[in-house]
C-alpha cells in the first residue's frame, strides 16, 4: 500500500445559488447535485485516480448513505476494508452552496466521523504499519488525529496533516511533529492566530511554525498558487489559471495529488506543481470527487 487516510466521508449536498434564505424566507435555488465527499475520502480518491494503491480508515452511519460511499471508493480502488459502520449514527453530510463566482460556502455535520477513535487505528494497524504514507485532516475527532501522529512517529512513517477545517484548539505543538503541514491561508491565521491579508503576513505566521520545530510547511492560497516553507527557504508554486465553476474539493485535490507524487518520486516541488495543476482542473468541473481527472484526463489537461 503506498498511502492510507485516516479520515472522513460525507454526502455532499451541493446546492447552486446565488442568494441566501433570510430567516422565515422560502427561495428557490438554480440546480442541485448529490456527490460523494469529505475532505478524507476526497484526498483518498484523487490520490486513487491517479494511480495511487491507497487505504481508507473512516466511520460510516448506519444508513442508507453508507453502502453508496464505500461503493463508490471500492469503485476507484480505495481499500475499504477498514471502513466501519457506526452503529446508531448517520453518516457525515455536507450542505454546499456555491455561487456564480464559483465560490463555496460550506457546513459540515460529521455523524459518523465523529466516533472514529484510536481503536480504529490499532485495528488497521498492520496495514498501516507497511503504508508509505499517512494522511489526516480535522474531520475526525482530534485524540484520534494525535494517536495516528504517535503511530507514524513510532513506524517511522511519513506523515501529512492537513489542517482542515481548522479547529482553534488542534494542539500546535503535536501538528509540528508532522512531516508536511498543508493548510490554506484561512487555516493558517485561525491556527495560528496572526494575520495572513499579505505575502508578507503569510510567511511571518508560517515562520513562527517553523519555529515550533515544524519541518514542511505547504501553504495552499487558491487562485495565487502554493508557497512551500523549510528551515530559511521559502519556494513559490504559480498557479494554473483556469476558468473556474466550482472550487468545492479543490484544496482535497491538491493534497491527494500532492500525496500520490511525493509517494512516487519524493520530489516536493514538482509534487506541488502537479498538484496545483491538478486542483485547478478540478475547479474547472462541478462537484468535488466528481471532478477530479483521472491519470489520461489530467494528462490530456496538462497537454492542452
Ligand atoms: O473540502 C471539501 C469537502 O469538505 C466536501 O467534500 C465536504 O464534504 C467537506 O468535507
Ligand atoms: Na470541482
Amino acid at each position: 500500500m503506498d498511502i492510507a487516510v485516516i479520515g472522513s466521508n460525507m454526502v455532499d449536498l451541493i446546492t447552486y445559488t446565488n442568494t441566501m434564505p433570510k430567516a422565515g424566507e422560502t427561495l428557490e435555488a438554480e440546480d442541485f447535485a448529490l456527490g460523494c465527499g469529505g475532505k478524507g475520502a476526497n484526498q483518498a480518491v484523487a490520490a486513487a485516480k491517479l494511480g495511487a494503491d491507497v487505504m481508507m480508515v473512516s466511520k460510516v452511519g448506519e444508513d442508507l448513505f453508507a453502502e453508496n460511499t464505500v461503493k463508490n471508493l471500492q469503485q476507484y480502488g480505495v481499500d475499504t476494508r477498514f471502513v466501519s459502520v457506526a452503529p446508531g449514527t448517520s453518516s457525515g453530510v455536507a450542505p454546499i452552496f456555491v455561487d456564480d463566482q464559483s465560490q463555496n460556502r460550506i457546513l459540515i455535520i460529521k455523524g459518523a466521523n465523529a466516533q472514529l477513535s484510536p481503536a480504529d487505528i490499532d485495528a488497521a494497524a498492520e496495514d498501516l504499519r507497511r503504508c508509505k504514507l499517512l494522511v489526516l485532516q480535522l474531520e475526525i475527532p482530534l485524540p484520534t488525529v494525535y494517536y495516528a501522529i504517535d503511530f507514524a512517529r513510532q513506524h517511522g512513517i511519513s506523515l501529512i496533516l492537513n489542517p482542515a477545517p481548522a479547529v482553534a484548539e488542534l494542539d500546535i505543538d503535536y501538528a509540528c511533529q508532522c512531516d508536511f503541514f498543508m493548510p490554506n491561508e484561512t487555516e493558517l491565521e485561525i491556527l495560528t492566530g496572526l494575520p495572513v491579508s499579505s505575502e508578507e503576513e503569510v510567511l511571518r505566521a508560517g515562520q513562527m511554525l517553523l519555529g515550533r520545530g515544524l519541518k514542511n510547511l505547504i501553504i495552499t492560497l487558491g487562485s495565487r498558487g502554493s508557497v512551500w516553507m523549510r528551515d530559511d527557504a521559502v519556494h513559490r508554486v504559480s498557479p494554473t489559471p483556469v476558468n473556474a465553476v466550482d472550487t468545492s474539493g479543490a484544496g482535497d485535490a491538491f493534497i491527494g495529488c500532492f500525496a500520490h507524487f511525493l509517494v512516487q518520486h519524493g520530489d516536493v516541488a514538482q509534487a506541488m506543481q502537479s498538484a496545483s495543476a491538478y486542483a485547478a482542473c478540478s475547479v474547472t468541473g462541478r462537484g468535488t470527487q466528481r471532478s477530479y481527472p483521472d491519470a489520461d484526463t489530467f494528462h490530456r489537461f496538462l497537454n492542452d
